[in-house]
């Protein structure tokens, strides 16, 4: 099946197949009065209509009408396998308290886990195609996706179960990840030992059980404050690469903890949230072929000034991507054109910058950057129409939806069905 997608103003696309660092991540291409050919779910041809190659014969014609294509947005940090809300809480925190006061008060990620471990595995598949349904209406066309809210082996697996029965019918690509070190479970918080007693958990049964069912790519574990400490985190991100898992860090999020040279250390895939991440972890990143994937809809959801040192990250040569880390505590969230807005104008990225992040360099954090993450001859078809002149409107005609289709591997996904 060959698809033509014409009458576009503009396509507007960070090109290559590995990560953009740096400097480099402010240049896009961009194609005036351009066309894209689809043939079998990837791009054939990106450029003049005039200059198409002759060998291509047209089957389907889309009528763009004016729009500006970007590549899908991959967003490469969400925690969306979780049932129940919190939105008591944020009216809590509205009030003025802390979202360690609320987690230290039985709320926060344990009141998740109680919801989530109550809920059935085929509730949890309907609530991942919610959100991921969302997702796609506002372009984004991958996710990963954490587990995290089970804290048990029986409702860690449940909730990856869920995450790949989701898979078959979601309009997004999602991937999965291993988040069994994000909290300690209601049970093991009473003492050091039984603190001990669920990383020997997660060590000796958990991940041995997520890797024989081969239910997630990624490892990840929250080093924090109060949490997992760094010596804990490194041993469940090590246990997980010996069976196949790659890592990835929350790290530096809400305390210093040295984070973010850690997963440089151990050549993870991503160090998320870096609100507070030392000089030291920025050179560690910048010298590294780990992402530092920013996650500012988290500051802004939690009120807070203090946001990731985007610019400091990029100007010493350090990759930057971007995602939304939706969960119901703190970024509840689908969007990443949200994301990418309060990427440039709370951390001073430029929309070029963003959109490179939001959409290659995440693709890269996931592995995936030699099929998807730019509109390029030979990818995978995976792009977004945006009702707009130019890919600036992304950030300049902020607030509102601007998507008006959505193509994954050459399908448009809007359809009423999705
Ligand atoms: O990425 N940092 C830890 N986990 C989430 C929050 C999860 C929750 O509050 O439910 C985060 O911000
Ligand atoms: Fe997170």
């Amino acid at each position: 099946m060959t698809l033509l997608i014409r009458n576009l103003s503009q396509i507007a696309t960070p090109t290559g197949r590995g990560a953009v660092r740096g400097v480099a991540m402010r240049t896009l291409t961009v194609h005036e009065n351009a066309v894209i050919v689809v043939k079998d779910g990837r791009f054939a041809y990106v450029g003049r209509e005039s200059e198409m190659p002759s060998g291509l014969t047209i089957e389907r014609d889309f009528d763009a009408k004016g729009a500006t294509a970007i590549p899908g947005f991959v967003d490469s940090h969400t925690h969306i396998p979780f049932a129940g809300f919190r939105e008591s809480e944020f009216n809590r925190r509205l009030q003025g308290e802390t979202y360690e006061q609320i987690a230290a008060s039985g709320g926060g990620i344990a009141s998740t886990v109680h919801a989530t471990r109550k809920a059935s595995e085929s509730e949890l598949v309907e609530n991942v195609l919610a959100r991921a349904r969302t997702m796609a209406r506002y372009g984004t066309t991958t996710a990963e996706a954490k587990s995290g809210y089970g804290l048990d082996k029986e409702c860690e697996l449940k909730q990856l179960r869920a995450i790949r029965t989701a898979s078959e019918a979601s309009p997004v690509r999602l991937v999965p990840t291993c988040l069994a070190a994000h909290e300690f479970p209601p049970e093991s918080r009473g003492s050091e030992a039984a603190r001990h007693g669920y990383v020997s958990t997660i060590l000796a049964e958990i991940l041995p059980a997520v890797a024989e069912e081969k239910l997630a790519v990624f490892c990840d574990a929250f080093v924090e404050r109060g949490v997992f400490t760094r010596d804990q985190g490194e041993a469940v991100l090590r246990a997980g690469s010996e069976l196949g898992m790659i890592p990835r860090l929350h790290a530096d999020e809400l305390s210093d903890t040295d984070g973010a040279s850690l997963a440089a250390q151990l050549g993870a895939a991503s160090a998320d949230h870096l609100m507070h991440i030392s000089d030291a972890g920025i050179d560690a990143l910048a010298q590294s072929n780990t992402v530092a994937n920013l996650l500012p809809a988290t500051s802004f959801f939690l009120m807070s000034d203090r946001y990731a040192p985007a610019r400091t990250l990029i100007d010493k040569n350090a990759i930057v991507s971007l995602s939304t880390d939706c969960n119901p505590g703190s970024s509840m969230t689908e969007s990443m054109q949200t994301v990418v807005q309060l990427a440039t104008l709370r951390m001073k990225m430029t929309v070029e910058e963003s959109l490179t992040a939001a959409t290659l360099n995440g693709a890269y954090s996931l592995r995936l950057a030699e099929e998807i993450g730019s509109i390029e001859a030979g990818k995978r078809a995976d792009f977004v129409l945006l009702d707009a002149p130019s890919y600036l409107h992304l950030v300049y005609h902020f607030g509102v939806n601007l998507v008006s289709a959505v193509f994954r591997e050459g399908k448009p996904v809007l359809s009423p069905e999705c």
